[in-house]
């Protein structure tokens, strides 16, 4: 049973994050990660309401080229994945508001096969809102949106068949290699014969070209940053300030990862009630809020295979900055 269940005509929509047990679980998560050697949030803390908005601004900005070349690749693509994946429904991981998605919905509805669209993501606002605007844009289209955690939820996501389950932006980079690894097995065993994975990747760089995308002149990923402070001060109860905190961005090239933390100026206490956590920051130190790893196409067909799958085509922008990857169950 869902936690909590909405519908119209065309639209449900199934939360798996309203109540108690997903709060006392957050609390349970940010507790552990700031009690690590590096401190460390959880990336899906920058997501409520204007953490999205502030994304939405950060894929619009010069320096974040990652969103149009993923963009490109799917204006030229989107027809030849469809019909490669004889997809009849899109499942979309981390959907936030499905900007680039409409160019595989619009393949598939000119391709006659789209049926029905299945986004899930941590804000509910973001789910509901592109639920609402795809079920109008797309008369007969079925939307089940999902209000979860692609770590935890994939189990709910609905039955179906010839289904194409899609992973855009790059989002697969902010997990860790370990919970990366799993993540993609519990892909893998998701997937019947005739689904199929598009997963979004971006690829290795110059460094300066990266780490301007994650410290931009008007200073809204930094905002980004911090709103993960303000996310926990809401939902547990922390007093953190987060202008008293340096936004700070670098590509570590050992991991080939950029990495985003926020640097306490100041020693300082801080409450953190839902997570029964008194926190002792040092002047200087800082926490760990993102990873955001970049692939060699090597390594995107090494952990698809590493967890079942084969790798079937490697889409990529012009400059080849970004990749899409279609795979199958292997
Ligand atoms: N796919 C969109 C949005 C990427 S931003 C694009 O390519 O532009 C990352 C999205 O993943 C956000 O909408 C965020 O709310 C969502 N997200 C982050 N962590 C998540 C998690 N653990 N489970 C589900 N959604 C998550
Ligand atoms: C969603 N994710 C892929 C973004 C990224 O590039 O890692 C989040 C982000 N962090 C800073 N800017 C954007």
């Amino acid at each position: 049973m869902s936690d909590g269940a909405a519908a119209t005509a065309d639209v449900v929509i199934e939360s798996f994050l309203d109540g108690d047990g997903a709060l006392a679980e957050l609390g349970r998560e940010v507790r552990e990660g700031l009690t690590r050697p590096l401190r460390e949030l959880p990336p899906k803390l920058f997501y409520d309401d204007r953490g999205s908005e502030l994304f939405e601004r950060i894929t619009a900005l010069p320096e974040y080229y990652l969103t149009r070349c993923e963009r490109e690749i799917l204006n030229r693509r989107a027809p030849e994945i469809v019909a490669l994946s004889g997809a009849r429904e899109l499942v979309e991981l981390g959907s936030g508001v499905a900007s680039k998605t409409r160019a595989l919905l619009f393949a598939m509805a000119g391709a006659g096969t789209l049926r029905r669209y299945v986004p899930m993501d941590v804000s509910g606002w973001t789910v509901r809102r592109c639920a609402d605007e795809l079920a109008e844009a797309y008369p007969g289209l079925a939307v089940h949106g999902i209000v979860g955690d692609f770590r935890l939820h994939l189990g709910r996501i609905p039955a179906g068949g010839r289904r194409l389950v899609a992973f855009l932006g790059s989002t697969i980079g902010n997990l860790q290699p370990p919970e990366r690894a799993r993540f993609l097995a519990a892909i893998a065993a998701l997937l019947d014969d005739d689904d199929r994975f598009l997963l979004g990747v971006d690829l290795v760089k110059d460094v300066g070209v990266l780490e301007a995308a994650y410290d931009d002149e008007l200073g809204v990923t930094a905002e980004f940053n911090r709103n993960a402070l303000l996310v926990v001060n809401r939902l547990l109860g922390a007093d953190f300030d987060p202008r008293s905190f340096a936004h700070v961005a670098f590509f570590d090239p050992a991991q080939e990862w950029i990495e985003m933390r926020l640097r306490s100026l100041r020693p300082r206490r801080v409450s953190i009630p839902g997570a029964r956590l008194e926190l002792e920051l040092a002047a200087g130190e800082a926490i760990r809020t993102e990873v955001s790893a970049k692939f060699t196409p090597a390594r995107v067909e090494r952990e698809l295979a590493a967890a079942g799958m084969a790798l079937e085509e490697l889409f990529t922008d012009e400059r080849g900055w970004f990749g899409l990857a279609l795979a199958r169950r292997a």
